[in-house]
């Protein structure tokens, strides 16, 4: 069936994956403040769900009551759509959340990667990639990766992006634990001179060799922050996982093979794959 004509077109579902970092390299801090990353990144299927509709008036839902506020980066991303499109319209916004918060899954980022893609298709397509590309920028470090997904080596902030041919599909069980870490406060206890020397395009490499490795810099400081995380990270390791990862600034961690996380019922636990 031929796509409806965009006056037709007046609701859009879109899927807004988590991702994880197959291995995330810390290069230094910039004079912005941020730091300098080189990392692989992977979305998964583990995702949130946006629905847009044209309507008489703005309106935003989430099904995550805490979530459902104007400081939502989907709401940021709405009001730095509207600035770079001239003719008005409303629009009504449902967000289903499936995505945990404060696990290093980059759900809002991806909530806001969905809602520009969305909203451009809605409206007809008036936005080039480009324009998308800058809004995103702008929004956070990893919201230009989402526009896209899929499987990519990102640097600078996160923004400088080259695409990969996509992974093999693999089986990842994402498991977090009940409290969450904030992302900035993980970042402020790097300790740069401590973490080990690697160069980020030799992981690459060894990436598409097939053999990872797989490292996150950023787990020392979430480990020093939450103690239990590093407990944690042991005992899914004696379960036969192998590698068992933070995923960006935590809480969750990523583990590959093994059988079924055995951790307590008040942890998340979802079986995910490569997307
Ligand atoms: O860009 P975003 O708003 O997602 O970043 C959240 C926080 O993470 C920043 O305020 C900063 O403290 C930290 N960050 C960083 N370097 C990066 C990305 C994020 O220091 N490359």
């Amino acid at each position: 069936m031929s796509p409806l004509p965009f006056q037709e077109r007046l609701m859009i579902t879109l899927k807004a994956p988590a991702k994880i970092n197959l291995f995330l390299r810390l290069l230094g801090k910039r004079a912005d403040g941020y730091h300098e990353v080189a990392s692989l990144m992977q979305t998964i299927d583990l995702a949130d769900e946006l629905r847009l509709e044209l309507a008489d008036k703005d309106q935003f839902s989430c099904s995550s009551a805490p979530l459902e506020t104007q400081d939502n980066l989907v709401i940021k991303a709405l009001n730095a759509f509207r600035q770079h499109y001239s003719a008005p319209f409303e629009v009504r916004v449902h967000l289903s959340k499936n995505i945990p918060v404060e696990a290093g899954l980059g759900g809002g980022s991806s909530n806001a990667a969905a809602l520009l893609n969305g909203l451009n298709e809605l409206l007809g397509l008036p936005l080039e990639d480009e324009e998308l590309y800058q809004i995103a920028c702008r929004l956070g470090s990893d919201v230009p990766f989402f526009l896209k997904g899929g499987t990519a080596f990102c640097k600078g902030r996160g923004e400088e992006i080259k695409r990969l041919k996509k992974c093999d599909s693999q089986v990842v069980w994402i498991v977090k634990p009940p409290y969450g870490l904030s992302t900035p406060l993980v970042y402020q206890n790097v300790h740069l001179a401590s973490l080990q020397e690697r160069d980020p395009l030799l992981s690459l490499q060894e990436h598409l060799l097939g053999h990872g490795p797989y490292y996150n810099d950023l787990e020392e400081a979430a480990f020093t922050l939450a103690p239990q995380l590093a407990t944690l990270k042991a005992t899914l390791l004696t379960q036969g996982f192998s590698p068992v990862l933070l995923c960006g600034s935590g809480s969750s961690l990523f583990c590959l093979g093994g059988g079924y996380p055995d951790v307590p019922s008040d942890y998340f636990v979802r079986k995910a794959h490569f997307i």
